[in-house]
């Protein structure tokens, strides 16, 4: 018999795995419910575009064929969007595993990589993996990341430093002036990564740019996703602008043809059409804003927030909660996983009917 444990390193094997939103089909299946309603995972309810499946089904014709792995046309266009070069710019398969390859590449054992507790979890997950060198800071009172705490965690043994902004779970964000002086404050040898999987969601007029900061702070590597707000989460694409040198070297260490042929045509499709992205934005917050309104009558305490999903925290037990809503067919998830206590979960933003059924099932259960 072989101790297949004892091949593996010790933060392998203490490390839980990550838990999704449960699957639409799967709570289907277990509960023999007709219709059901995922609000669990982020994700944008209003799928991609039309134009966006036809380039899709164009380039299946050639799934025969390796993806380019340059992605040559895709960066040409992303860089011009973004105003930035083609070589700043690396994709990966979700903007997951860019922050998966930073810490591959610039991680030795004995060093470390500080971000904020209750924050996306695959940073804790990916550094327990890797060395289990991941640095948490508690947030703020206000659910906010506690910027001049996470400089102060920064030494000389720090490599890399990563803020969300807007946070996941709690869908708060730090300001432009906030960010200047974490900036300020971090060595220029330890790379900032700023996670902005919701940047296209944020509507607060203070947030930072961070692409128009890298000259002053060539340190600086901006993440991006075509999971949230063009609808392409299934297909697995987003990605990192930095100094092209520092991209140069973490192409080294990406799999030759990471990112596939139909994320690369579905993505180039989504630049055609930025249009819609401003009024996705727009529907995203009225409907954000008025679910707010709506859990507050109920009783919860609402976290205010510039992504599509809120923190909310009810006096009883989240979990419980979510079981029950999930027997009336809403998946929501709980925030125990994340450390945020009993009481916490988050709730998707979807569409109107859909978040209309999450309130009524709300307050059912709560009467
Ligand atoms: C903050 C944050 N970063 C990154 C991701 C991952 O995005 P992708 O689908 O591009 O891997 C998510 C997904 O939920 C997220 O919430």
């Amino acid at each position: 018999m072989i101790d297949f444990k004892g091949l593996f390193r010790p933060g392998i094997l203490a490390t839980r795995p990550y838990s999704p939103g449960k699957p639409i089909c799967e709570v289907r299946r277990e509960l023999g419910l007709g219709s059901v309603v995922k609000l669990a995972s982020n994700e944008n309810p209003e799928g991609p575009l039309p134009e966006v499946l036809e380039a899709i089904a164009r380039a299946s014709r050639d799934l025969n064929r390796y993806p380019d792995s340059s992605a040559f046309r895709l960066l040409e266009a992303l860089a011009a969007h973004l105003g930035v070069r083609p070589d700043e710019i690396i994709l990966g398969n979700g903007s997951n595993e860019v922050i998966d390859i930073l810490i591959r590449a610039l991680v030795s054992p004995g060093e470390n990589v500080v971000f904020s507790e209750h924050s996306f979890i695959v940073y804790a997950l990916t550094t327990k993996v890797h060395f289990e060198c991941g640095r948490a800071v508690p947030l703020t009172a206000g659910d906010r990341h506690d910027l001049p705490a996470m400089a102060a965690a920064v030494d000389e043994s720090t490599k890399l430093v990563i803020v969300c902004n807007p946070n996941n779970p709690t869908g708060t964000y730090n300001t432009r002036d906030e960010f200047l002086g974490f900036l300020r404050a971090v060595p220029r040898r330890v790379v900032v990564a700023v996670d902005e999987a919701y940047y296209e969601y944020v509507t607060a007029p203070d947030y930072p740019q961070t692409l128009t900061m890298r000259d002053e702070y060539p340190n600086l590597v901006a993440l991006r996703t075509f999971s949230k707000i063009h609808s392409l989460a299934g297909l697995r694409i987003g990605y990192g602008v930095g100094h092209a040198d520092l991209v140069t070297e973490l192409h080294k260490t990406r799999e030759p043809f990471n990112v596939n042929s139909l994320s690369q045509a579905a993505a180039l499709a989504c630049l055609e059409h930025w249009d819609i992205v401003p009024k996705r934005a727009l529907r995203n917050e009225q409907e954000r804003e008025r679910v707010a309104r709506g859990l507050a009558a109920l009783g919860f305490s609402v976290t205010p927030s510039q992504a599509n999903f809120l923190l909310v925290r009810c006096a009883g037990n989240a979990g419980q909660l979510t079981t029950a809503l999930l027997h009336k067919g809403v998946i929501v998830r709980p925030m125990h996983a994340f450390g945020l206590g009993e009481g916490a979960l988050r709730i998707s933003i979807g569409l109107p009917e859909e978040n209309d059924r999450c309130l009524a099932a709300l307050k059912e259960i709560l009467t």
